[in-house]
């Protein structure tokens, strides 16, 4: 079986690799590894690239690279997406930083990039911008989130929480999810999250974004699926960006969270919230466009 670890970078298409480069340096405090051309590398610190921005027609997420499991190659996993049915490429140096890939589409056409090695060949944190610790997690409208989380069961990924029926999350270590997939009648990215580090960093992000003239759209306030502390404002590309800490941590040996006092049950497991209960928590008023 497959299994992967992390989230390691997303991929994203844009109109204009410059601006969104601008942005993610000058507000996010990213730095860039490597720009050539057409396509651009953005590390949150010591990895190569957590964000690989390429020129294409339109803006919008691509796909996303998974880091496969110590002791797994891209040969395994290619052999495993072929005991799955899926059609598969390996390639042998696809972009700076990554020795090899096997890449394939899934359920709705998102390109999934599995590899084992990334260079590590970042600056570390900036001095200037959010400087977040790493990305989060990534969210993405799919045809039919039942289907996808039993899909990316098959990569090792466990199923956390539901909102309901549509929208799933989804775990491949101790974050309460690292993907996760809300039914939608369109493809396109609901949003990427960048872990911060605590209430004092969230709350200087705004200061950050305040400085650049970006609006938060909702937030800062308590999820109730993950309880993570968070915030949503776009970049210039119209992606939905959330800046989050303070997510449930997940013990997957006792399918629980460790507790935290504003959990709800002792012990917290997955479970299926409803959409009033678990946008926030504190009754903060939301905006039902972000659902
Ligand atoms: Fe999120």
């Amino acid at each position: 079986m497959l299994k992967v670890f992390r989230l390691a970078f997303v991929h994203f298409d844009t109109t204009d690799v410059d601006r969104l480069v601008r942005y993610y340096t000058d507000v996010l405090g990213l730095s860039v590894t490597r720009q050539d051309g057409d396509a651009a590398y953005v590390s949150t610190s010591i990895d190569h690239h957590n964000l690989l921005v390429t020129r294409a027609a339109e803006a919008g997420v691509r796909g996303f690279g998974l880091q496969l499991a110590p002791g797994i190659s891209v040969e395994d996993a290619a052999a495993e997406l072929g005991r799955l049915g899926l059609t598969h490429e390996v390639q042998e140096h696809p972009t700076p930083g990554i020795p090899s890939w096997v890449q394939f589409r899934d359920l709705d056409g998102y390109t999934v990039y599995l590899f084992s090695e990334m260079e590590m060949v970042g600056r570390g944190f900036g001095a200037r911008g959010v400087c977040p610790n790493k990305v989060g997690h990534l969210s993405l409208r799919v045809r039919d989130a039942k289907q996808s989380v039993e899909f990316y069961k098959s990569f090792g990924f466990i199923n956390t929480d539901w909102i309901e029926d549509f929208f799933g999350f989804m775990t491949c270590n101790r974050d309460h999810h690292v993907l996760n997939f809300c039914t939608s009648d369109r493809k396109a990215l609901h949003h990427v999250a960048f872990e911060l580090r605590d209430y004092s960093h969230l709350v200087r992000s705004m200061d950050d974004l305040g400085r650049h003239q970006i609006p938060v759209l909702w937030g800062p306030s308590r999820h109730g699926a993950g309880h993570n502390i968070a915030t949503y404002h776009r970049d210039p590309d119209g992606n939905m960006v959330e800046l989050f800490t303070d997510a449930d941590v997940f013990i997957p040996e006792l399918n629980m969270f460790e507790p935290r006092p504003w959990h709800e049950q002792f012990p917290q497991r997955p479970r299926v919230w409803g959409t009033d209960e678990c946008i926030t928590r504190w009754g903060t008023a939301f905006e039902q466009s972000l659902v």
